[in-house]
């Protein structure tokens, strides 16, 4: 067991508020982990910040025609609070504009460079005449030469999820301006990542417990080969390029945001008054370093981040990075801009903290895609922690309360059940834990409900309603193991409902300093006094949840694509243009998944006069065996493209509706038929 944790959750972009995508992701597993740490005596920090630089900040505040610091000020703040009133319990917030930042991504680059690490390369980059400045990352959108999507951006298609460069974009335009940009040629600091292909890939093989999403990814970056890496760009608002040849340079975000989580770790020794503190945890191998980030991450934090803290090699690298996948909302993909997303503040002015944590917390995406429905958010409420926790909780209590003088009774000549009863407080313990240390949060959640469930199956088997009449001993004795259950649930679901946790243990008259390792089932002496001052869980009624279900698609609505713009027309082109794409209908004979890829489907299609192998990105809107039968239009003169190995020789056309799903063109005519 390593003598300390230091636990960092991703770093938010100051340009938005926080989504229950973004809890889902990162924050709220990190909390967990760390609360759960915390009531383990264990030595743990929690660092995060707002991650204040990169072409999101800029372009937020370009939109707004504000500054970009004034963008990073309201939304760090706001961030900042609804963190906290989320019991989001961060030892420090720190934010990337700092001045430690600023010299300590400074110096860990300078480190880099005077090791010659970087090579300085020229390269060809988009450039916008008439805003006079280079296009790099997200200031450039286009079509995914990919996957054909028309709005990839510059730094990745969020279609596909392929990593790109502006130049890749196929019609690319200024997200600013929409003017066309030119081609020119400046200068930047690369790290070759090839360099470090054999270093990563020893020390991720040797990562034997991380989750298998996040091998995956890091094996697929991997298998295609690690290149060289642009760390600098042409822009204003960053960490300026310490070196004398770089002006108007600054340090791409990715790689000073990373460098976030020290420089904030450095604040919060400041703010101890141990200014070194921040080295026992960052530069002491006796120390776990946990990164918890969505999956849109992983490659920054198992790839790029290490690399560099390989190179400088005072710092320790992750021992895990428990990184979850997306979260969806009521059965569609979240999207901001969309307006399809509930943002933690609005929830928070509606609802309490912990019946999010809860509810969240059994759905969270580990292993693939979740839903969050406002349905299921009330059915949580109302059948599991009201029915189950609550009522258990309450009647345990009110019995008590009514019938022993809020005295917990001693427990005389315990049967069988009594005695399996009380064990069964270890036998939870010890699988919730277990679950904790694996970062398996769902299964923590539901081990402890269960402790619930036992507790309240055995009240209502043991019926004290009746043996408190018949044979009070027999109910004295279901009221102190059902005490001493609720006594042990008040720490076990403390990572999970901290708010309602700290009123059970005030209710109990419990010690707000139990630590895990105490939980037994005599938290509770003989004699002890309980009182019952509030319920912990009322029912949801469904006219609130129809509320929010009805604010969600009304936003939406209002900003459908019918009052937003279309995607603007491509430039005109001729007749012969037109008439050189040789389209045909082509019957699907055959559909599979390609192995090892998310995305593609490997299609055969029968185009009359010969068969196909068509490689389609589609595997995530349609089942292979679903499409056979069916009769699409083909784009059949296409020049042939090797993907995964494979030969992929022509293109089916689809239609791509406001939500991003995709539809077949489909036509009634013979395989091999023209389609003009
Ligand atoms: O994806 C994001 O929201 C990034 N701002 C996360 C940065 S994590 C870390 F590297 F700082
Ligand atoms: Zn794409």
């Amino acid at each position: 067991m390593s003598k300390r944790i230091l636990v960092t959750s991703a770093l938010p972009y100051a340009n938005g508020p926080i989504h229950l995508g973004h809890l889902a992701g990162a924050y709220l597993p990190a909390d967990l982990y760390t609360r759960f740490q915390r009531l383990n005596n264990r030595d743990i920090i929690h660092i995060c910040g707002s991650d204040e630089h990169g072409v999101p900040i800029t372009i937020a505040a370009e939109k707004e025609g504000i500054s970009p610091w004034d963008i990073i000020n309201r939304y760090h703040t706001g961030n900042k609070e609804v963190f906290e009133r989320f019991g989001i319990d961060f030892d420090y917030f720190g934010r990337t504009s700092s001045e430690t930042h600023k010299k300590t991504s400074q110096e860990i680059f300078l480190n880099l460079h005077a090791q010659g690490i970087f090579t300085k390369k020229a390269q060809k980059q988009l450039y916008d005449e008439e805003m006079d400045m280079f296009l790099p990352d997200r200031y450039v959108k286009g079509t995914c030469p990919n996957c054909g999507h028309p709005e990839a951006y510059g730094d990745q298609c969020e279609k596909c999820g392929t990593s790109l460069s502006p130049t890749d974009l196929i019609d690319p335009i200024s997200a600013i301006s929409g003017n066309k940009p030119i081609i020119k040629e400046t200068e930047h600091w690369f790290i070759p990542l090839g360099d470090f292909q054999d270093r990563l890939q020893d020390w991720i093989d040797s990562k034997k417990d991380w989750k298998t999403n996040v091998l995956g990814q890091c094996k697929s970056w991997l298998d295609t080969g690690l290149g060289d890496r642009a760390v600098t760009r042409d822009l204003t608002w960053g960490v300026p390029v310490p070196l004398p040849d770089a002006d108007g340079k600054v340090l791409y975000v990715w790689f000073d945001a990373p460098i976030g989580y020290i420089s904030a770790t450095k604040e919060w020794a400041e703010s101890k008054g141990d200014p070194d503190l921040w080295k026992s945890y960052w530069q002491n191998d006796e120390t776990s370093l946990i990164h918890f980030i969505g999956k849109d991450n992983i490659v920054f934090h198992c790839i790029m981040f290490p690399a560099t803290l390989m190179q400088h090699g005072d710092y320790i690298l992750p021992e895990n990075v428990p990184a979850n996948e997306f979260l969806n909302l009521e059965g569609r993909k979240l999207s901001t801009s969309k307006g399809w997303a509930v943002w933690l503040h609005e929830y928070l002015d509606e609802f309490e903290p912990d019946l999010l944590r809860y509810a969240l917390g059994t759905i969270l995406p580990e292993a693939k895609d979740s839903d969050f429905s406002w349905k299921d958010f009330q059915s949580k409420v109302n059948s599991e922690l009201a029915d189950i926790l609550g009522n258990f909780i309450f009647r345990t209590i009110s019995f008590t309360d009514r019938f022993f003088d809020g005295d917990v009774p001693e427990l005389k000549n315990p049967s069988e059940l009594d005695i399996n009863t009380l064990n069964e407080i270890s036998n939870q313990k010890e699988k919730i834990e277990s679950a904790y240390n694996s970062f398996k949060f769902r299964e923590a959640i539901a081990e402890t409900m269960h402790l619930a469930r036992i507790g309240n199956r055995y009240f209502t088997e043991t019926e004290p309603w009746k043996t408190r009449k018949e044979n009070p001993e027999l109910c004295g004795n279901t009221l102190h193991i059902c005490l001493q259950i609720s006594a042990a649930l008040s720490i076990l679901f403390e990572p999970v409902l901290p708010n309602k946790m700290h009123s059970l243990r005030r209710q109990l008259g419990l010690s707000e300093k139990i630590s895990w390792d105490q939980v037994n089932p005599e938290l509770l002496k003989a004699g002890q006094k309980i009182t019952q001052d509030e319920i912990l869980f009322e029912k949801i009624e469904d006219e609130r949840v129809e509320e929010q279900i009805n604010k969600l698609t009304e936003r939406a609505a209002d900003m459908s694509p019918e009052k937003k713009e279309y995607i603007p027309l491509k430039k005109e082109i001729n007749f012969n243009n037109f008439t050189a794409i040789d389209v045909r209908a082509g019957k699907i004979i055959k559909a599979e998944k390609v192995e090892k890829s998310k995305k593609l489907l490997q299609i055969t299609v029968d185009l009359g006069f010969e068969t196909r192998t068509i490689l389609s990105g589609i595997a995530e809107f349609f089942n292979a065996s679903d499409l056979t039968g069916q009769t699409v239009c083909v784009v059949a003169n296409l020049a042939p493209k090797k993907m995964m190995g494979i030969e992929s020789n022509g293109m089916i056309l689809m239609g791509e509706d406001s939500e991003g799903v995709l539809h077949f063109v489909e036509t009634d005519a013979e395989p091999g038929s023209p389609v003009n």
